[in-house]
């Protein structure tokens, strides 16, 4: 009696996981709810494996649970022996030819697949001018953040990624201090970042994220990398080319913009003498930098890409990140700023958009 209880618990544990997990497939994070070309290939592939695999475990359950009931004891005369099959031709050809088969069936089109997306090579195709036809974003993953280089458009930016939509973006891949793993879970992925070579692939960004619950599309790093990996977030903001244009000429515009240590404003006069120096305030420029680009600071969606982008979560992350993210860059280096200062360094980055 006790013993069917307890069966009838575990049965409805799982009744209530596979309730709640089926929830968990969000668009603006999910692998399973794909939002590009590449992220819809890459699920096919997933559920056409799967399925195959599946149905190998199906066949041999069946087969061993045939076996088990057939050739119980109860049934069959205390000392009945089943025929002993030594050495069977046709059956060892079965189980040979059988696997084979399927490793075949699920080889090739993984094989063709991984090829497809792993061609770079309209990188390099320039137009009559020698401007390359395609856009390239260089990603270089930092303890913990990321920064997005446009080489071609002189600009940079980090943890929110822009990129336009129903086009091929191309993508140089590495990392600045130990090894990390870019993926967007509902747009394709992932591909590790490596400090000793540049990975490159390409990825298609079909919906715009305006709609999304906060706008954007979820990125994260997918290699354990040091005690804040989980908190390696950045977003992605997919725009339609007009708008991508636009946004592309408004951080081109910030060329040369920089904060004054003589500043009237507080902020900006505490942010030129104490930030500044890792932090840049023009989107105009190249990869490379300590700190995070702030120029689009604004238009971000979380502060240290897990906060609430609020002026609390600034404070809150200014006066000890080490609490927020743990083993990051910036630890200790501005506990000496008061409350004043630090508040008006919030509002001074709150202030920092390139967005109408
Ligand atoms: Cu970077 Cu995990």
């Amino acid at each position: 009696m006790m013993k069917g209880l307890k069966k009838w618990r575990l049965f409805s544990l799982l009744a209530v996981m596979t309730v709640f997990l089926s929830a968990c497939g969000e668009n603006y994070i999910s692998t399973l709810k794909p939002a590009g070309a590449v992220g819809k290939q890459q699920l096919n592939l997933l559920i056409f494996s799967t399925s195959i695999m599946a149905l190998v475990v199906v066949v041999v359950s069946v087969l061993y649970l045939l076996a088990f009931v057939k050739f119980r004891r109860k049934k069959q005369d205390e000392n009945y022996i089943p025929k002993q099959v030594e050495g069977s031709h046709t059956l060892e050809v079965i189980w040979t030819v059988i696997p084979i088969i399927l490793l075949l069936i699920l080889s090739v089109p993984t094989l063709v697949t991984t090829y497809k997306l792993g061609d770079v090579a309209a990188m390099e195709h320039v137009d009559e001018d020698g401007n390359k036809t395609a856009l390239t974003v260089n990603v270089t993953a930092k303890l913990y953040w990321w920064e997005f280089e446009y080489p071609e458009q002189g600009i940079v930016t980090a943890q929110e990624l822009v990129v336009p939509t129903d086009e091929k973006v191309y993508f140089n891949l590495k990392a600045a201090d130990v090894k990390h793993s870019f993926w967007i879970p509902s747009i394709g992925g992932k591909m590790d970042t490596n400090v000793e070579n540049v990975n490159k692939f390409y990825l298609e960004f079909d919906e715009e994220s305006q709609g999304l619950k906060d706008g954007v599309f979820y990125g994260k790093c997918a290699e354990l990398c040091g005690p804040s990996h989980a908190l390696m977030d950045f977003k992605v903001k997919t725009l339609d080319r007009d708008a991508f244009d636009t946004w592309v000429a408004a951080m081109q515009a910030t060329e040369g913009q920089t904060a004054s240590k003589d500043s009237t404003d507080l902020g900006e006069a505490t942010f030129a003498a104490n930030c500044l120096g890792c932090h840049a305030v023009s989107g105009a420029g190249a990869s490379g930098a300590m700190g995070p680009n702030l120029t689009a600071f604004g238009d971000r969606n979380r502060v240290a890409g897990v906060l609430e982008h609020s002026k609390d979560s600034i404070e809150t992350w200014v006066k000890n990140p080490e609490s927020i993210k743990p083993g990051n860059l910036m630890t200790g280096a501005y506990g000496k700023l008061s409350d004043e200062e630090v508040s008006a360094v919030a509002d001074y980055i709150m202030s920092l958009s390139v967005e109408d």
